[in-house]
């Protein structure tokens, strides 16, 4: 009966056609493979789409959320498989170390260079839209969340359950639980709590022998690597659970600009010996980005001054005029909320039903490239104002800067407590983002971030300076795309984005998946 059923799929044996000559493909044998484990054709149908399933490109592009990776010459995965059970992704696994395939696992497609949906070699595409089960457990504080839920499906599925309980992760809602919490996640509770990754108290995870682990059956140590260490590098992550966080029922959120004309400089200037040592309730940060001058036809850039509270306005207004009294903060500048509302304010929606938290695709996409660094002196008055006028340039058009400050939680959580290490003494962590409509000047807008991030050089942290790994930048070096890539070579990235903690994510690889079955451009390398 399995045999007649599988006789009659037509993926079973795919013929390249070269030159007028026929060749067989090693993906029709990875079809084969899979095929015969998944074995119910109805559910082949949902779970395998090939190049030429009419649904092949909406299912790729769903979640690409960097335009530079969707041209017609970014290399395309031979499929694209949407799991339903954990036996479809052990398959998938299978599958695909047996039939030369490299792996992309894709949960919700942010990753800024695009390698959960790319590759330059022969790849399929694990795509974990169909894991997105919320669990809110509120007496005992946790949730179970899978991979595939985006950040604001989780803040969702808490906020109906409760006002008091939040999750600390990052800011825009369409992010992807699975890549997010592989990096670590930071947004605008982590001064008060420090990362998601820090709020991960078990995981599911399928490794490259594709069992089926949880963190008592896989250790200490892979338990260590996969909240921080990078996603695509120790096995497929399905599911977290996850430590939920005290939230009051009533936040202040707050927005102040001030542009070139207005004192920006100064003030930013300012801000930096204050928002690191601000009460741990209170998030700040500043976006910088070209804006309207009030001179017509004139540009000018804007510091943007944004907060969050864990209070009322009554609370905050004193507290800022007595430690930040250059910002001018007024009542008309903040307006209370929920936290859960709190999210849209920062993800730039306007206050609405938090539904739309569930919407995955409520954000424009882009062309982008980014970088972080992450800076542990003050910068000097005219240190900001060239980096400030950097703006002004045509090519920071659709540009921005968000620094967010660090301190509170994150100066007391050790370097080697998880993978991520930016915690004690960094002031702030800066996320430089250029975009453009128009693929053929990418160039241009590439060299301009480029440019930037040399500037920086002289007041980033040094030796190494450091970045921020879910923001993956590939300038910073790679690893080999076929073959062995050395220790010293990925050290060139990995001490960037983990310091000390680099050596053990490597001992941990080079132990639970020694062939490098999981890889990316800059996924940790076995020795
Ligand atoms: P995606 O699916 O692209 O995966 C990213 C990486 O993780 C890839 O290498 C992928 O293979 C791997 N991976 C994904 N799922 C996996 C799984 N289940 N198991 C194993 N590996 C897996 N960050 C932050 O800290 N705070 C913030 O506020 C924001 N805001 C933000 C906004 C926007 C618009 C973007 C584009 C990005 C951010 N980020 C961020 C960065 C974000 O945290 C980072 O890109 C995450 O890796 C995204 O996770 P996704 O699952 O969406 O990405």
């Amino acid at each position: 009966m399995k045999f007649l059923q599988l006789s009659v799929l037509p993926f079973l044996i795919v013929i390249l056609s070269l030159n007028g000559a026929t060749l067989a493909h090693p993906y029709g044998d990875f079809l084969h493979c899979l095929s015969l484990r998944i074995s119910n054709s109805s559910t082949i149908s949902k779970v395998i789409y090939t190049q030429n399933n009419p649904s092949y490109s909406s299912v790729l592009n769903a979640s690409i959320h960097n335009t530079r990776f969707a041209t017609p010459t970014t290399p395309k995965p031979y499929a694209i498989i949407t799991p339903r059970k954990t036996s479809h992704v052990q398959s998938t696994i299978f599958c695909s170390k047996n039939h030369g395939f490299q792996l992309r696992i894709r949960s919700g497609g942010h990753d800024v260079e695009g390698v959960s949906y790319v590759s330059q070699v022969p790849f399929v595409i694990l795509d974990l839209v169909n894991f997105r089960d919320v669990k809110v457990d509120t007496k005992n504080e946790v949730a179970w969340v899978q991979s595939g839920a985006t950040t604001g499906e989780l803040y969702y599925g808490i906020a109906s359950k409760t006002q008091t309980l939040g999750f600390p992760a990052g800011i825009c809602h369409t992010i992807g639980i699975g890549g997010h919490l592989s990096g670590g996640g930071f947004g605008i509770l982590g001064r008060k709590y420090g990362l998601a990754a820090d709020h991960v108290i078990d995981a599911k995870l399928v490794d490259a022998k594709g069992r089926v682990l949880y963190r008592k059956s896989m250790g200490e140590d892979l338990f260590w690597a996969i909240r921080g260490g990078g996603g695509n590098t120790f096995g497929v992550v399905l599911a977290w659970k996850v430590k939920l966080v005290p939230v009051p029922p009533v936040v202040t959120v707050f927005t102040v600009n001030k542009n070139l004309e207005q004192n920006a400089t100064k003030i930013f200037h300012r801000w930096q010996y204050i928002a690191h040592k601000l009460p741990n309730e209170l998030f700040t940060a500043v976006w910088v980005m070209k804006v309207n001058s009030s001179q017509v036809g004139k540009k000018t850039v804007q510091a943007g001054f944004r907060g969050m509270f864990l209070g009322g306005v009554d609370e905050l207004i004193p507290l800022i005029q007595h430690e930040f009294p250059e910002l001018g903060l007024a009542k008309e500048n903040c307006t209370q909320m929920s936290w859960v509302q709190s999210i849209l304010y920062f993800g730039g929606l306007p206050i609405q039903p938090v539904d739309i938290l569930l919407n995955r695709t409520a954000l424009p996409v882009s062309s982008l490239k980014a970088k972080t660094d992450f800076v542990r002196e003050p910068m000097s008055e005219t240190g900001i104002e060239g980096f400030m006028n950097l703006f002004l340039e045509e090519e920071a058009d659709f540009a921005i800067t968000m620094i967010e400050a660090f301190g509170g939680r994150m100066d007391e959580i050790r370097e080697n407590e998880l993978p991520y290490p930016h915690r004690a003494g960094i002031l702030f962590e800066s996320t430089y983002i250029v975009q453009w409509a128009n693929e053929a000047d990418s160039g241009r807008y590439i060299n301009w971030i480029r440019r930037l991030y040399s500037y920086m050089a002289s007041y980033a942290s040094k030796s190494p300076r450091e970045a921020y790994y879910n923001y993956k930048d590939l300038d910073l070096g790679t690893n080999n795309i076929v073959g062995y890539t050395s220790y010293e070579q990925a050290s060139v990235w990995g001490l960037k984005y983990f310091k000390n903690n680099f050596k053990r994510l490597v001992q941990i690889k080079t132990k639970v998946d020694p062939m490098n079955f999981f890889r990316n451009e800059q996924s940790i390398p076995p020795l």
